[in-house]
């Protein structure tokens, strides 16, 4: 049993919501995390878990949303991670890849985010692009454990990563030829990854530029598999029992 610890799955990506479930199913995926990271989407990021048994949630303002959230939405989400099959707050974090003008609002909106993490007591999906040192700086402050999503660092921040208490997600980029994520994975070995396809996004090769889906995650432990030199069945082992340590799906 393989779960997807981070996708984004609503109409607006599929036009057969049944069918990517009957998918997944059959490529041996029981359990996906869904990320409502804006404002939009939560709502049916909570219907759709209400529909199907394999869907949890992780519900949280993704860093482009900053600017755009004040007291109202946050008190909105809030509310909404009350919810039942809500496992996480995600994905949350710094963005600093288009540049650095919202820096200040992206650090607040992630901040208070973090505040509800520690408070409610939920893990956290880390989204953070261009921006490790202010991230590490901030996740510091709170008393927060999770999974930094889409992985892409060197050795020594994955290291540093996991001495907070942290794992490391690890998706379709693991398969594109120009990835060095080898000596990453290598160094750290199983007991730190989680499995994720950020689908609609960064499908794995050879689907790279289509959409993406969750039913690609036994290729995504192929290769994981092949650079740690054991079988893609130890890598669905261990990695569904680190997601079941860290998220609580009952
Ligand atoms: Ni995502």
């Amino acid at each position: 049993m393989f779960i997807d610890t981070h996708c984004h799955l609503s109409r607006k990506y599929y036009d057969d919501i049944d069918n990517v479930i009957l998918e997944n199913r059959k490529s041996g995926i029981d359990k996906i995390i869904i990320s409502g990271c804006e404002l939009e989407d939560m709502e049916e990021s909570v219907a759709l878990a209400l529909a199907y048994d394999d869907i949890y949630l992780s519900l949280g303002f993704h860093p482009s949303e900053a600017g755009k959230i004040g007291q109202d939405e946050l008190g909105y989400l809030e509310e909404l991670l009350h919810k039942n099959r809500v496992v996480a707050i995600g994905e949350i974090g710094l963005d600093y890849h288009y540049g650095k003008e919202l820096i200040h609002e992206q650090k607040e909106l992630f901040a208070y985010q973090l505040h509800l993490a520690e408070k409610l007591k939920l893990p956290v999906i880390i989204h953070s692009r261009d921006a490790t040192r202010d991230t590490i700086e901030l996740l510091r402050q709170y008393d927060v454990h999770g999974v930094i999503h889409c992985f892409s660092g060197s050795v020594e921040i994955a290291k540093e990563y996991i001495k907070m208490g942290f794992y490391l997600g690890i998706g379709g980029v693991v398969t594109f030829k120009n990835c060095n994520l080898s000596n990453a994975i290598l160094e750290i070995g199983l007991n730190h990854l989680v499995l994720e396809t950020d689908s609609p996004y960064l499908a794995p090769t050879p689907y790279r530029g289509e959409k993406n889906s969750s039913k690609y995650i036994p290729i995504i432990a192929s290769r994981i598999a092949d650079t740690l030199g054991v079988s893609q069945e130890e890598v669905m082992v261990e990695t569904t029992n680190n997601a079941l340590s860290i998220f609580d799906f009952s």
